[in-house]
């Protein structure tokens, strides 16, 4: 019996390491672009999917059928789309594992793991997370603010400079996280300029899968030479402060993966929620009122945008370590569960009329920055830029409006962040916040 399942399991191994073969050979040819391809069936491909700004109706129609759906693939897979069967998923960690070393055994990863914070469990991930925890408490991060409104009025400024239409993704979405980022780690100022064009480079999934893999080796170098540069001379960000407060304990490529998972956490998510929650405040103008006028109401906003966007379309894959039940379906050890947090945040018994944008409601228990252990640690920042950026943006261009026939936009087809290729602006007449104070 015992040889029958070995020799089961082998071929299970063989069909899926050639299926991930070929799929990660389909990918460097074609970039991400899936949509077309014949070997993934479409309930597979929907979480990754959008339509505009809202997930793809395929996702309502299986969340209506039950908040758990097994998805038809050779190797056993659940999708999760109800709100509080996702809790239960990203909250146990004694149930589900996010190291990808598991899946490696079946045969789904060629060599190496990912790594990092987002892919290990307990111990290795309780130990990594206490050194940053300090780093994100409100008290250490409040030193940011005044760097990230320098950051945002420094883009506000440039692109009032430009003739013409602005792309806002290029000129404002993408420098505020990559600058606020140097700002955390304490990249020093004559690198940031490369430091953007590298991120930038590192995240361009519309392009080659080579060019976007050369750039994240490029980026790991040069967080290596940058904790180098730190124990030398520790600044005041936050590599600066690991190496005086853990040096003795982490070795550099420690250090050079946590900035590194950080960059990769931290740049991407918020520029997409920087240009999808401007798109969608131009498309109800009195959001877009909102958050100039009222100080007080701009947290409701950026909470209820981030839950409706949830630009994070899936959570880190979780494989389960035993036999578990979730909203009463069985889950088998060795089983991968992938939980859907743009239609979990979509979940009608949650939140009613949850595809509108309803600012008042109580949205703050969203799922757009995960839950359990691994929930965001950059929440806090993260809502910190936005809470700075839209109304900056919004007092400074008053008028501004899209450049471009709303279907002319180009959003990405197939992607674990959404976003936008470009937002092309028309700024209007520019209003500095010291007249819109009078
Ligand atoms: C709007 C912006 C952001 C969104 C929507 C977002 C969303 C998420 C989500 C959904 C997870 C994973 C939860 C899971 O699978 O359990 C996550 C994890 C993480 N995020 Fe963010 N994030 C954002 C910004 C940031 C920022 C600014 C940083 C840091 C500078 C950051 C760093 C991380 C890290 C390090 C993890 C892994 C945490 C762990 O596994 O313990 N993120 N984020």
């Amino acid at each position: 019996m015992r040889e029958v399942l070995q020799s089961a399991t082998d071929m299970r191994s063989r069909v899926t390491g050639w299926m991930g073969k070929r799929l990660l050979a389909h990918l460097s040819r074609t970039g991400f672009d899936l949509e077309s391809s014949w070997f993934v069936p479409s309930r597979v491909l929907a979480p990754l999917r959008r339509n505009g700004l809202n997930p793809v109706p395929e996702l309502a129609r299986m969340q209506a059928q039950g908040p758990i759906t097994r998805l038809p693939l050779p190797v056993t897979v659940w999708l999760v789309t109800g709100y509080e069967a996702s809790k239960q998923v990203l909250v146990d960690s004694d149930s589900f594992s996010n190291d990808f070393g598991n899946l490696k055994e079946l045969g789904l990863f060629a060599d190496e793991a990912p790594g990092g914070l987002g892919f290990s469990d307990p111990p290795e991930h309780t130990r990594l997370r206490k050194v940053l925890t300090p780093e994100f408490t409100m008290r250490r991060l409040s030193r940011l603010v005044p760097r990230i409104e320098a950051i945002v009025n420094d883009q506000l400024d440039l692109m009032s400079m430009k003739d013409g239409p602005v792309d806002l993704v290029e000129d404002f979405a993408m420098p505020v996280p990559a600058l606020t980022i140097c700002e955390l780690l304490g990249v020093p100022a004559s690198e940031r300029e490369e430091f953007q064009r590298r991120s930038v480079a590192r995240f361009d999934l519309g392009g080659a899968a080579t060019a976007s893999l050369s750039a994240v080796s490029e980026s790991v170098v040069y967080f290596r030479e940058l904790v180098r540069a730190q124990r030398l001379a520790p600044t005041d960000g936050l590599l600066g402060e690991l190496v005086r407060k853990h040096g003795d304990e982490l070795a550099d490529d420690e250090l050079a993966g946590l900035a590194d998972g950080l960059l990769t956490g931290g740049f991407e998510t918020t520029a997409s929620m920087i240009s999808l929650g401007t798109l969608a405040m131009l498309r109800s103008p009195e959001l877009f009122d909102r958050v100039r006028g009222d100080e007080e109401a701009v947290g409701g906003v950026v909470d209820e945008l981030l839950r409706h966007q949830s630009v994070v379309q899936v959570a880190f894959l979780r494989i389960a370590r035993k036999d578990v039940e979730v909203a009463g379906t069985r889950i088998r050890a060795g089983d991968i569960v992938a939980c859907s947090l743009s239609q979990a945040n979509r979940d009608p018994s949650v939140y009613a009329q949850p595809d509108e944008i309803l600012p008042e409601r109580a949205a703050g228990q969203h799922l757009a920055f995960g839950y359990g252990a691994h929930r965001c640690i950059g929440a806090e920042l993260a809502k910190m830029e936005l809470r700075i950026a839209y109304p900056a943006l919004a007092r400074r261009f008053p008028e501004m409006r899209l450049a471009v026939d709303p279907g002319a936009l180009s959003f990405r087809k197939l992607s674990i962040v959404y976003g936008l290729h470009s937002l092309p602006i028309h700024l209007g007449s520019d209003t500095s916040p010291a007249q819109l104070d009078l």
